[in-house]
């Protein structure tokens, strides 16, 4: 069995890469500081070390006790708005951190990475789906702080022969089919778990920011991936660079999108629940449309997305979210 070490594997897309991981005959192990993931999201048989990634001497214990060959990188901050009132927080905690993780692993011997990147290292797209080969001119540091990272991953494979894929994911969305993980931040700010406790009593209203866009219903359109077809993405990722495909960037996303007000209608028919909405102004820095160009990934890596049909992905949420009001308290 291949040892995998999955760095912030108690996070919301970790934990469900940590999940697919073991359904795939692979060995996970955990390295995560719970700044903002659940202990309670890991398995009690999944090997787990509480400390940081930029921890060296951690990084160097755990590959060699695991026998680790390879990594997934999930451990950032992810907050949009954070980053933007405190970008240096965001350059140290995501781009600093992992040049250190990642002198770690190579110290160690471990040159195969696949690392979360983000729909935010484009900016605001000139074309619409977005491919890989577009202007990457993030509009918030947090974007930058990943944009950074695949930017010096070119230089590490050159100079020690560091083999890397980045996932630019758009949307992550849904939940564990048996309801036995979800999606639990804190703040929350993703559209799909806040219409969810909307619809659950634990908020009022679901604001809508921006009504005036140049899409058919005027709200902002975004692609929207479950978040177990994005683990998979992963697995496929590693075999194919253990096959030698060569690093590189890949988006995840489905091809298509919904608009704001699309995913509020589903949810009601989903949930059968009055979701009240609220239409406030826009917000700064959110483009119209953010789909993504996916036919790199399917070629090359075999992946299609199996699960994220917008009433899949709710339903597998509200599943979730009913079963544990409280995410994981
Ligand atoms: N959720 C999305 O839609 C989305 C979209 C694009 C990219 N991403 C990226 O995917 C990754 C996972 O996102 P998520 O939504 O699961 O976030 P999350 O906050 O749920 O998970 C992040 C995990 O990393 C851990 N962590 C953070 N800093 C650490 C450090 N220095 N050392 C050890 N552990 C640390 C946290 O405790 C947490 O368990 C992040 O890198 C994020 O930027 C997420």
């Amino acid at each position: 069995m291949e040892s995998i070490l999955v760095s912030g594997g108690a996070g919301y897309i970790g934990s469900h890469t940590v999940k697919t991981l073991l359904e795939q005959s692979y060995k996970p192990v955990v390295l995560d500081n719970l700044v903002t993931g659940h202990r309670q999201s890991v398995p009690r048989d999944v090997p787990f070390y509480q400390g940081d990634i930029a921890d060296s001497r951690l990084v160097r214990k755990v590959v060699e006790q695991e026998r680790i060959s390879a990594v997934i990188h999930f451990a950032a901050r992810s907050l949009v708005g954070e980053s933007a009132e405190k970008p240096d927080l965001y350059f140290e905690e995501n781009t600093a951190k992992t040049n250190r993780f990642v002198s770690s692993l190579l110290e160690a011997g471990v040159k195969r990475i696949i690392f979360s990147s983000t729909a935010a290292t484009y900016g605001i797209p000139e074309e619409v789906p977005i491919p890989e080969s577009a202007p990457t001119t993030p509009i918030n540091p947090y974007g930058f702080s990943k944009l950074m990272i695949e930017q010096s991953f070119s230089w590490l494979e050159k100079a020690y022969g560091l083999e890397w894929i980045a996932l630019r994911y758009f949307n992550a969305a849904g939940a564990a089919l048996d309801s036995s993980l979800g999606e639990d931040h804190f703040p929350e700010t993703h559209l799909i778990p806040l219409i969810l406790k909307t619809a659950l009593g634990q908020r009022e209203t679901i604001s809508i920011f921006g009504t005036d866009y140049s899409t058919p219903d005027g709200t902002c359109i975004r692609d929207y991936i479950h978040v177990l077809d994005l683990a998979k993405a992963h697995i496929l990722a590693l075999e194919a660079l253990g096959k030698g495909i060569g690093s590189g960037v890949y988006n995840v996303g489905t091809g298509s999108g919904y608009s704001v007000r699309e995913v509020i209608e589903t949810a009601r028919l989903v949930t059968g629940r009055g979701i009240p909405v609220l239409e406030s102004p826009r917000r700064p820095g959110d483009p119209d449309i953010l789909v993504a160009k996916v036919e790199k990934i399917q070629h090359s890596l075999g992946w299609t997305p199996q699960y994220s049909s917008l009433e899949q992905i709710i339903k597998s949420a509200w599943a979730w979210h009913l079963g544990h009001p409280n995410g994981f308290e």
